[in-house]
């Protein structure tokens, strides 16, 4: 095979360079030597939301979108969907292996081991107002626990960075239920760590007065196999995040606190929240035809659909499907599905989906079982973020040990003025009375 190589001619000069293709990729930095000039800069690539610009390599999570595949570590997710649970899906992530017995034995202990708060965080969750969102808890939360835990600075010793690890993953599930608590003025349950990592979650969430909460078994196995899914999903913009803020060297906390808050966004985490908004508006089969009218006529999208990696159905949509009839057994039907389910068949058979490859995504059924499960809108994403904090944190170390990475300093391409003289404010000359918010600017 011929030599994996890229030859340009940069057509202002003339001149060839021979780039190397490596995995795939040409290095971006080589490009830097194509110039005009001696004296002048070299070229950069221009890449917008880093469409097609890989900035790590990963050893994490593979996927194949035009053929709808997703693994962690290698293995299908929908092996890890159907056979394994949550802590040893994360095992996994973390560590790169499945555990042995008595590996996962010893990662569960270490774990729940990690459930408890310090009392303070909980006088911490009470300062926020009583209708706070608990996303903004969860961001100031897991961001305040830098400062309950100094020796997270130690980012480049490996004990710290598995303490950190155990840290976040065992308590993520109390902050997110103590946020719950907090806005329905519910005083907090402890974690009970005699009970599954979903099942102590639920009891945390939903505990009354009784001694013991008892999670319904499918309910529990429903929530296990949603944190599956959600564990890792390669370099989305919440881990594209914790990469960028961790490459300061910034703590662990610090970094996962920065995700939670891009995980927040509704383009990302909280699409699911759209789905049933959306389906609510819809409110009957009958006036599908309708929305999918204003869909084809580009007045609005179909949420839930479209993706931009996965040009075929989503295989984590595919799995949820699947899990939604499971927990209608117990919780009774969420009368929204029938509308889903319509609206997914005449989008699949329409040109306009067709030709565009769009598929249902994770968060088309996602909203409707949470829904089901009593979980209000606001606690969606809450519950993405204690899925995702494994994948979060190998994407994080995985950053950390990788000898090509630096701090994130991207390029930019300058468009702005060249260089102008100050004027003193008293010899500007007066604009015809405007005001700040009347001036133009982007803020
Ligand atoms: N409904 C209608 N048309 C759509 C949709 C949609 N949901 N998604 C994409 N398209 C069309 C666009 O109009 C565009 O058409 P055109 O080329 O004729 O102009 C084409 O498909 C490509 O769209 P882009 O916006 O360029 O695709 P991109 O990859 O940037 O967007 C995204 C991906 C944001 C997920 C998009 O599909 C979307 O907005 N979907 C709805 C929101 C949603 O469900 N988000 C959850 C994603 S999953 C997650 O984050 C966990």
């Amino acid at each position: 095979m011929a030599t994996p190589t890229l030859t340009v001619t940069d057509n202002r000069t003339g001149k060839q360079y021979t780039l190397k293709i490596e995995d795939g990729a040409i290095h971006a930095t080589d490009l830097a030597q194509i110039k005009v000039a001696a004296d002048q800069p070299g070229l950069v690539s221009y890449d917008p939301a880093l469409v097609n610009t890989a900035t790590c390599k990963s050893k994490v999570s593979y996927i194949d979108g035009d053929r709808g595949i997703l693994r962690y570590r290698g293995y299908p997710i929908e092996e890890l969907a159907e056979k394994s649970n949550y802590l040893e899906t994360a095992y996994l992530i973390v560590k790169g292996e499945l555990p042995t017995a008595s590996h996962f034995k010893m990662w569960q202990h270490n774990i729940k081991m990690h459930t408890l708060v310090h009392e303070n965080v909980k006088h911490f969750i009470e300062g926020f107002r009583y209708d706070a969102h608990p996303m903004g808890i969860l961001i100031g939360t897991v961001g305040a626990l830098s400062t309950f835990y100094p020796d997270a600075k130690n980012i480049l010793d490996l004990e710290s960075r598995r303490m950190q690890t155990r840290r976040l993953i065992g308590k993520m599930p109390t902050i997110a239920a103590f946020a719950y608590r907090h806005s329905r003025g519910l005083p907090y349950a402890y974690p009970d760590n005699d009970l599954s990592y979903a099942g102590n979650f639920l009891s945390m969430l939903f505990k009354m007065t009784e001694l013991k909460y008892k999670p319904d078994p499918v309910l529990e196995r429903a929530l296990e196999v949603l944190f599956i899914l959600h564990a890792d999903h390669e370099q989305n913009c919440s881990s594209t995040t914790v990469r960028a803020v961790g490459s300061s060297h910034a703590d662990p906390y610090s970094a996962v606190a920065a995700a939670c808050a891009a995980l927040g966004g509704p383009l990302h985490g909280a699409a699911n929240e759209a789905v049933i908004h959306m389906l609510h508006e819809i409110g009957s089969k009958d006036r599908i035809p309708e929305l999918i009218k204003q869909v084809k006529g580009r007045e609005r999208r179909l949420m839930g659909f479209g993706h931009r990696v996965y040009k075929n159905y989503d295989p984590r949509a595919k799995i949820i499907k699947q899990i939604a009839y499971e927990v209608f057994e117990v919780t009774g039907k969420n009368p929204l599905i029938d509308i889903a389910l319509e609206l997914e068949r005449i989008a699949l058979e329409d040109d306009y989906f067709v030709s565009h490859r769009l598929y249902p995504n994770v968060d088309f059924y996602s909203g409707i079982i949470y829904e089901a499960m009593g979980f209000p809108m606001a606690m969606f994403p809450v519950l993405f973020a204690i899925a995702r904090t494994s994948g979060w944190m190998a994407q994080w170390a995985e950053m950390l040990l990788d000898e090509e990475q630096k701090i994130v300093r991207p390029k930019q391409v300058y468009l702005g003025y060249d260089t102008r003289r100050y004027v003193p404010l008293a010899d500007r000359p007066e604009d015809g009375g405007l005001i700040e918010t009347e001036v133009r600017g982007p803020l």
